[in-house]
């Protein structure tokens, strides 16, 4: 998709950091954008810097029903859907034996079924459409390297956007298929991800808070990628050229390199020879 004029792009997890991001780079290249959230105030304070048309849909995406709803309303306002970024993305901070299972649950109803619900709904569309589409999903670097403390069930999850995000990606290529697929693995990024217990719905009760837990925190926040974030605005380019050019990965940051590397390296290491 070499211009993204006049296309529609669907962001959730649009109110708020790499998804406001995205949705504030989709209406610089011209798009119709619609930006979902369960932050319904949130949605309301990002629409008045967009352009005017935008439109907000207030979505859980942990809920199939909300998620039918978000493609309903914006083929009802646009007509079409070319670009969806399945990006909104939650988690909890522990370790695995302090995770609860209604972590577990929070964790991947939003952060795995989100994306789930969110290809099961809108690939029928894109295919229909038979014009190019794209689909994002936001991953994160937690989805190329295992083994980070404190975020298992995010790990688990993200693990899981880049299989479904790559198995998409084989079969479209199979069926010749004008819609592209990539995956945005961002290293750490100054939003509010840190914050994310804000969006917990009570059924799925409180964290429990550690001693460590601030320090757990502040590990992920400047264990993964060096203690400067980027800025949203900055993964969010990244994302429109991976779009523009077709291209798969999206890994935001350099310095990820060498913890990607060793991972690698150490399960070649594990391969016979013969
Ligand atoms: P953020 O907290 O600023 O934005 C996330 C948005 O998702 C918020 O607007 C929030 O209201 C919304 N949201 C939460 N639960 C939702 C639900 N059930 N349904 C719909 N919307 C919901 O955080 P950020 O960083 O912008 O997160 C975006 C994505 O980036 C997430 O998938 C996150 O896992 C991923 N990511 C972020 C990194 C970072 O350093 N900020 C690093 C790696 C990945």
């Amino acid at each position: 998709m070499q211009t993204l004029t006049d296309k529609v792009a669907v962001v959730t997890g649009g109110a708020s950091g790499i998804g406001l991001g995205l949705a504030h780079a989709f209406a610089a290249e011209g798009c119709r954008v619609v930006i979902a959230d369960i932050e319904e105030a949130a949605l309301q304070k990002a629409a008045t810097a967009l352009p005017e048309g935008t439109l907000t849909v207030r979505t859980d995406v942990s809920k199939l029903a909300d998620v039918e709803a978000l493609a309903a309303a914006a083929l009802e306002r646009f007509g079409q859907v070319d670009i969806l970024c399945n990006n909104a993305g939650i988690s909890t901070f522990n370790t695995l034996d302090n995770q609860t299972l209604e972590d577990w649950r929070w964790v991947l109803d939003v952060d795995l079924w989100g994306v789930i619900y969110g290809i099961h709904t809108f690939l029928p569309i894109m295919k229909r459409q038979g014009t190019p589409a794209h689909i994002v999903s936001t991953s994160s670097a937690a989805g190329l390297f295992s083994g980070v403390p404190y975020i298992g069930p995010y790990a688990v999850a993200k693990v899981g956007v880049v299989s479904i995000s790559e198995t998409l990606r084989t079969e479209l290529a199979m069926a010749g298929s004008p819609i592209g697929v990539s995956v945005l693995c961002p290293g750490m990024t100054n939003t509010s991800v840190m914050e994310a217990e804000r969006n917990r719905p009570t059924e799925m009760g409180t964290e429990s808070r550690t001693e460590d837990a601030e320090n757990m925190r502040l590990y992920i926040r400047s264990g993964f990628t060096g203690p400067d974030g980027k800025e949203p605005d900055v993964v969010a380019g990244m994302v429109v050229d991976a779009i523009k050019n077709d291209r798969f990965w999206v890994i935001s940051h350099a310095d990820l390199r060498p913890t990607i590397a060793a991972r690698f390296a150490e399960i070649l290491d594990a391969i016979p020879e013969s």
